[in-house]
């Protein structure tokens, strides 16, 4: 008899809720009822247990079941085992073969939880879940979610996503977006953790985007995609940190991406003679309703062309829109790489083909850079004086920005019309403001055309 009673998500209980998990499983409780899909822990932790019932982990077992070949190899993943968690040796379903174990459980990420069932309040005794992937990218999620037909960790591991270096996570200013528990906190997530992630920083890991209770978004995200709101849009909840001027610390763009898709980016100089959110990205519109994830996280798989077998998947979780690639199409990791060793692949399911949206995309760079060469001199013939001074946030300041901001890699794909439309302005305003002239040539009329 088991008795639990604490929280509003926990439901008091007075029968017994399963039965003695069977020799061999290490602890592993898996199901109180299978046609119900109850697990032992959702009896108690009932909210969790509606909202994980709507996630893809809920159906693995039939997935599996229903694809061209299960095979015994295959179950340890779509099941309750040593998979995910600490617990090392077949465990759960690999060592009893017990249909309690169907489907990916609350256990396969918590570890086994007799003990905790047995005495819920009993300090220590909680299976916390971890958010770390290890230092190889090799646990956790990373112990299903991995391999050449799901090289989902080792593409994220790739990514500026899972790169501890070159960041400041170590600062708490930087932390909202630099690190992933501090990402949980600044958006609510108020978790326990395993106690080793405590102890240490983690990168921008799964479970940080991922909400492995919630099936509510698509792919289980903690928030969705589509939504063209900064706030309430996973993509954008971190690039959008400093999109517009901070007119106190005079700093350039900081990760102005979200901004600058919707339209509302960048220095606004006077003469300009529309508002922000009026020239939003033609792929910030419905156009484009994955918005960010429609060009950077694409999932698409490679097969021989002459026997039509499996050559290799890619997730898009190393979350480039146009990763470098070897001529078979294969990540190679570089970023630094020609626009023709470049894979569009993203962009073909609108785009005609590659090479169409790698010309449009030469078109729109060219445009733009040939505008920043312009503005560029005329930088330098202002004063000083002009910049940076507290309390005044000048033509000249503004004018730094929006340089910068057209240079942002990608920047001239986020937001052509409006990289323009400020670029153009903001050279029109410096020569109405100041006394210099360009000798660019550069037409100042907008070409890229108009969104709305
Ligand atoms: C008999 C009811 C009951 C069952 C069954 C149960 N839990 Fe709990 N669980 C609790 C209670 C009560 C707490 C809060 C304990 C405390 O705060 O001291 C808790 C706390 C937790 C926590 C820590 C989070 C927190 O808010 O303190 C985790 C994680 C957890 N349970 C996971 C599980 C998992 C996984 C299972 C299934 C193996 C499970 N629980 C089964 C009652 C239960
Ligand atoms: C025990 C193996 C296992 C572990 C551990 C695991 N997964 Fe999964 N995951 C699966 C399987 C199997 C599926 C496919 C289920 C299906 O399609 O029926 C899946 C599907 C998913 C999906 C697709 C969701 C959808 O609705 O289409 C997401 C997202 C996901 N997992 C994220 C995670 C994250 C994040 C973690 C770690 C917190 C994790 N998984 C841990 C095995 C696992
Ligand atoms: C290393 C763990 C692992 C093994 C082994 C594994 N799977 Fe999966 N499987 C997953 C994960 C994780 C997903 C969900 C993520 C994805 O690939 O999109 C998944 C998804 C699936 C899906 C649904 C998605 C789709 O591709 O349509 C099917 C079907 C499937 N697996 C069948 C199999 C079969 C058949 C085998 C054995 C030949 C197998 N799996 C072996 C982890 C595994
Ligand atoms: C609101 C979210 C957010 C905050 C807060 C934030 N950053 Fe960033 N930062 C990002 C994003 C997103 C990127 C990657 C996108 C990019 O390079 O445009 C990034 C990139 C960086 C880079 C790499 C830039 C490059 O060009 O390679 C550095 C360095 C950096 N941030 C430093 C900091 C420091 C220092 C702080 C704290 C004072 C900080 N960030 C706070 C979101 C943030
Ligand atoms: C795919 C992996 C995965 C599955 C499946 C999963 N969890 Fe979790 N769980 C996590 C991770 C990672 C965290 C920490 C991050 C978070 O809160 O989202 C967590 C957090 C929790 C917490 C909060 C701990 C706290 O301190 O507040 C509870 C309680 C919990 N899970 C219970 C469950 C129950 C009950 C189920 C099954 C119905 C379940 N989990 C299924 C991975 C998983
Ligand atoms: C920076 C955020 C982010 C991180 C980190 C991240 N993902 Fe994703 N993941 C996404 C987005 C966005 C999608 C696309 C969802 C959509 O548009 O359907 C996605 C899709 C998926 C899918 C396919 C879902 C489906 O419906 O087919 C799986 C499985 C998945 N991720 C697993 C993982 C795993 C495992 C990790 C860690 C190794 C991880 N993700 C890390 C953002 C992230
Ligand atoms: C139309 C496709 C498209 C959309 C939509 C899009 N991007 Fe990009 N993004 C690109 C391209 C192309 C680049 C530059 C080349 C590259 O890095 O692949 C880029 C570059 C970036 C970079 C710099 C990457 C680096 O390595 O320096 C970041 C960060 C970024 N985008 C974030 C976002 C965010 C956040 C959103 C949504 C607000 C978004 N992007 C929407 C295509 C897109
Ligand atoms: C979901 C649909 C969709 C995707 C994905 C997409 N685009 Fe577009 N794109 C459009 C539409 C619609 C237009 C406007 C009509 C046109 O010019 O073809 C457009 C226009 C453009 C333009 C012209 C300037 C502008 O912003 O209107 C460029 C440059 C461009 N796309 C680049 C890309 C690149 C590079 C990718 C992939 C990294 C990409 N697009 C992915 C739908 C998409």
């Amino acid at each position: 008899m088991l008795a639990g009673c604490v929280d509003e998500e926990i439901v008091f209980v007075e029968r017994p809720i399963f039965d003695d998990p069977p020799a061999g499983a290490q602890g592993f409780v898996g199901y109180s009822d299978l046609n119900t899909q109850r697990t032992v822990c959702g009896n108690c932790h009932v909210s969790r247990q509606a909202r994980w019932e709507e996630t893809a982990h809920a159906n693995a077992w039939e997935t599996l079941q229903a694809s061209d070949n299960p095979q015994a190899f295959c179950e340890a993943c779509h099941t309750v085992s040593e998979r995910g968690n600490p617990v090392e040796g077949d465990a759960g379903w690999v060592a009893t073969g017990n249909p309690r174990y169907y489907d990916v459980q609350c256990e396969a990420c918590h570890g086994p939880g007799l003990d905790h069932v047995t005495t819920p309040d009993q300090p220590g005794s909680q299976p916390l879940a971890t958010i770390s992937l290890g230092p190889n990218a090799d646990q956790g999620c990373a112990e299903c979610h991995s391999g050449v037909h799901r090289p989902f960790a080792e593409e994220w591991a790739a990514s500026g996503h899972g790169d501890m270096n070159p960041s400041p996570q170590g600062r708490a200013a930087c932390q909202s977006c630099h690190e992933g528990k501090g990402a949980l906190r600044a958006w609510g997530v108020k978790s326990i953790f395993s106690p080793e992630d405590d102890a240490e920083l983690q990168a921008i890991t799964c479970a940080v985007c991922h909400d492995p209770h919630d099936g509510s978004n698509q792919g289980q995200l903690r928030f969705a995609v589509d939504a063209p709101v900064v706030d309430q849009n996973l993509c954008m909840k971190c690039p959008s940190q400093r999109g517009t001027p901070d007119p106190i610390s005079f700093r350039g763009p900081h990760a102005p991406e979200g901004p600058l898709l919707l339209g509302t980016g960048g220095w606004w100089p006077p003469n300009l003679e529309y508002s922000p959110g009026d020239i939003l990205g033609t792929h910030g519109t419905e156009a484009n309703p994955r918005l960010c994830a429609g060009c950077h996280v694409t999932d698409y798989s490679m097969e021989d062309p002459e026997t039509g077998s499996f050559e290799f998947r890619t997730t898009g979780h190393t979350f480039q829109a146009t990763p470098c690639v070897d001529e078979d199409g294969r990540h190679t990791g570089a970023s630094d790489c020609d626009l023709m060793e470049r894979s569009f692949q993203s962009c073909t399911d609108c785009h005609g083909s590659e090479a169409a949206a790698r010309s449009a995309y030469i078109v729109a760079e060219q445009r733009i850079e040939n505008l920043a060469n312009s503005l560029e001199p005329l930088l330098d013939q202002i004063p000083e004086e002009e910049f940076g001074n507290p309390g005044r946030y000048t033509t000249a300041d503004g004018a730094l920005f929006n340089l910068q901001l057209a240079r942002v890699n990608g920047s001239a794909t986020h937001n052509p019309f409006l990289v323009e439309a400020l670029l153009v302005a903001t050279i029109r305003q410096i020569q109405l403001d100041y006394e210099v002239s360009t000798s660019s040539g550069v037409s100042l009329e907008l070409e890229l055309g108009q969104s709305h």
